[in-house]
């Protein structure tokens, strides 16, 4: 079917009490990779892409591919653009038919940050796109935006009601001690604040850096309303493995073959984490 929007699946996730997992791909396997493995789990997907893939390939490119490959199965597709880091990349996006964006005006100071997601979603929400963007700071490496763990800041609850009802935003990323790419030791989640931050806000909570939490630390996340989950670096790594292990063998030239090696091994985990977060069955 067509690409769909966020808000409406993130809602009945929300009243639903599952999550929708929101993969990041690089390239066409990854692509074909994640949305089978929708179809097969009869679960809604949100595929999504950082600037600097936007950056390797251009917009176009990865909303053509997504958009191609969702026409092909009966389950909702999101195209998401993640950690969008200007205006400008958001409304090229929105330009090129993404149906979701983030503006990511977290490193901001709080009214910068409030006046740029504002202006965003003012743009995205007259073209019928939903808009998600964080408050707080998630640590850790997403693209060549480094947050050092001292200056992550969580989210807090009260200012989280006051930036919403400024920015009109459909869905807000929280900070509450995930951090992106793979963690140095066991990860510390705030499930107090995360409960606080449920009790006084409405809109769909989005969880970032989830890759290498815990499946118990997940699922607690998503008891207590977190309704999108972000993965990426194990995406990347299961794909690289899985090359890598055709690799190996003598002879192996032909793209195709290892190619496909890093597909099913992104097949794979991507129905795991569906099936972590409860979303399978849920687009029937
Ligand atoms: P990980 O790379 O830790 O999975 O984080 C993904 C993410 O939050 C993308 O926005």
């Amino acid at each position: 079917m067509a690409l769909v929007g966020s808000s409406e699946l993130l809602k009945k996730a929300q009243q639903g009490r599952y999550a929708i997992g929101a993969f990041n791909a690089e390239n066409m396997e990854m692509v074909q990779a994640i949305i089978d493995a929708a179809d097969e789990m009869k679960s809604p997907v949100i595929i999504q892409t950082t600037p600097s893939t936007v950056a390797y390939a251009g917009p176009d490119m990865y909303q053509k591919m997504v958009s191609v490959k969702a026409e092909e199965v009966s389950v909702p597709v999101v195209m998401h653009l993640d950690h969008g880091n200007s205006f400008e990349l958001c409304r090229r996006s929105v330009e090129s038919g993404y149906t979701s964006i983030m503006i990511d005006g977290s490193g901001l100071s709080y009214n910068e940050n409030v006046e740029l997601s504002r202006r965003t979603a003012d743009m995205a929400r007259a073209e019928g796109v939903d808009t998600e963007a964080e408050l707080g700071t998630v640590g850790g490496k997403e693209d060549s935006h480094e947050v050092s763990d001292k200056d992550a800041l969580y989210t807090n609850p009260a200012q989280a009601v006051d930036f919403i009802a400024r920015t009109g935003i459909q869905s807000l990323a929280v900070a509450i001690g995930t951090a992106h790419g793979f963690y140095k030791g066991e990860p510390r989640l705030d499930f107090d604040r995360l409960s606080e931050i449920r009790n006084v806000v409405s809109i769909p909570l989005v969880l970032h850096g989830a890759s290498g939490v815990p499946d118990e630390m997940i699922k607690m996340s998503v008891e207590l309303g977190i309704c999108k989950v972000n993965f990426a670096t194990e995406l990347r790594a299961a794909y690289t493995k899985g090359v890598r292990s055709i690799l190996k063998e003598d002879g192996i030239f032909d793209p195709k073959k290892y190619s496909a090696a890093g597909r099913e091994a992104v097949r794979q985990l991507v129905k795991e984490k569906i099936l972590l977060l409860g979303s399978e069955g849920s687009a029937l």
